[in-house]
């Protein structure tokens, strides 16, 4: 018999490429919103209650617009509503029917301020609303019981129709040839997602792990990514200017603007313990069909 596994939030970007990936070795039941609003305990409590024998839930629902977090206070209540208190609800409601379930969380929640590799273990300290809304949704989920699975710079093989990943934005820039400026001391994990995907089945079906995960793949400069894929494209890579971020945040600190997390390396060796692991940049790209972008 297929196993199934429930998405809540499954219409988004990463759960198109869970249905991708995973669409044919199980059936994938797909609560969207807004047939299913994770702010919503009850009605979220009926939704599953048919599925409490599946072989788990995984949560990615979210409000994902960390811009817009950091400048709308409107969209900042919604964040809160969805990540912190959604999430919450979501872990308790499986918590209530006894089923199992991953909830996907963000480098966000760290301020990116340490030089050496984040570990599971490490203190919370995000830096603004998106983050910090991510990280309640994180601690509540684990005090219910859920595992956590960490992710960063999502990116394809599945395009979405409306969500472009972490290459298909870079690519849309270098395609305008004007001038870029990108970061080259800030460090970050981009994540190919069929890893990331596979990662969360192997959480499911392996009822012994328990905790956080980092599921996210080595790390990478944004001019460094840049850099890679107009190579790859056999695009000029004159237009793009390496800038620091540490410089950048000094000025948007007098302005009041958002900052950036200088840096945000993650460290994989609990995840890659038990064979969840995440190729690195140039290997993942390799694997895109870059003529769809
Ligand atoms: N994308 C990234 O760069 C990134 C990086 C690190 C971690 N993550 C995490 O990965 C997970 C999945 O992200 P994603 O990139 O797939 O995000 P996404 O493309 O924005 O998808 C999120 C989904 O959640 C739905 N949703 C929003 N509010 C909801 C609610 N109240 N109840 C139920 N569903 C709701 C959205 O529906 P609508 O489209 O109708 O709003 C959307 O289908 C999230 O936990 C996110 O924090 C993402």
């Amino acid at each position: 018999m297929v196993k199934e596994i429930v998405l809540i939030g499954g219409d988004g970007l990463v759960g198109h490429n869970f249905k991708s990936s995973h669409g044919g070795a199980y059936e994938i039941i797909d609560l969207s919103y807004p047939r299913v609003d994770i702010r919503d305990r009850s009605s979220l409590q009926q939704a599953l209650l048919p599925y409490r024998n599946c072989l788990g839930i995984v949560n990615l629902a979210a409000a994902t617009d960390t811009a817009k977090a950091f400048s709308d206070t409107a969209y900042q209540e919604y964040c809160w509503q969805v990540n912190a208190q959604g999430a919450l609800n979501v872990a308790q409601v499986c918590q209530d029917l006894d089923t199992r379930l991953i909830h996907v969380s963000t480098d966000y929640v760290y301020p990116g301020t340490q030089s050496t590799p984040y570990l599971e273990t490490d203190p919370l300290d995000p830096i603004e609303p998106y983050g910090a809304s991510k990280a309640a949704g994180e601690v509540g989920a684990l005090e219910f019981g859920a595992v956590v699975a960490t992710l960063a710079f999502p990116y394809g093989p599945a395009l979405h129709p409306t969500r472009p990943d972490s290459v298909a934005k870079i690519i849309t820039q270098l395609k305008k040839g004007n001038r870029i400026s990108a970061f080259s001391d800030q460090y970050v994990c981009p994540t190919f997602l069929p890893d990331f995907t596979s990662g969360l089945v192997a959480l499911l079906e392996n009822r012994d792990l328990v905790g956080k995960f980092h599921i996210v793949g080595p790390p990478q400069t944004p001019y460094s990514m840049r850099c890679h894929l107009a190579d790859v494209l056999d695009l000029s890579t004159i237009n793009i200017i390496p800038t620091s971020v540490t410089e950048y945040n000094r000025g948007a600190m007098l302005r009041g603007d958002r900052t950036f997390h200088p840096n945000l390396t993650l460290s994989t060796q609990k995840a890659r313990s038990v064979k969840c692991e995440v190729r690195s940049f140039e290997n993942g790209v390799r694997q895109l069909n870059l003529a769809a972008y």
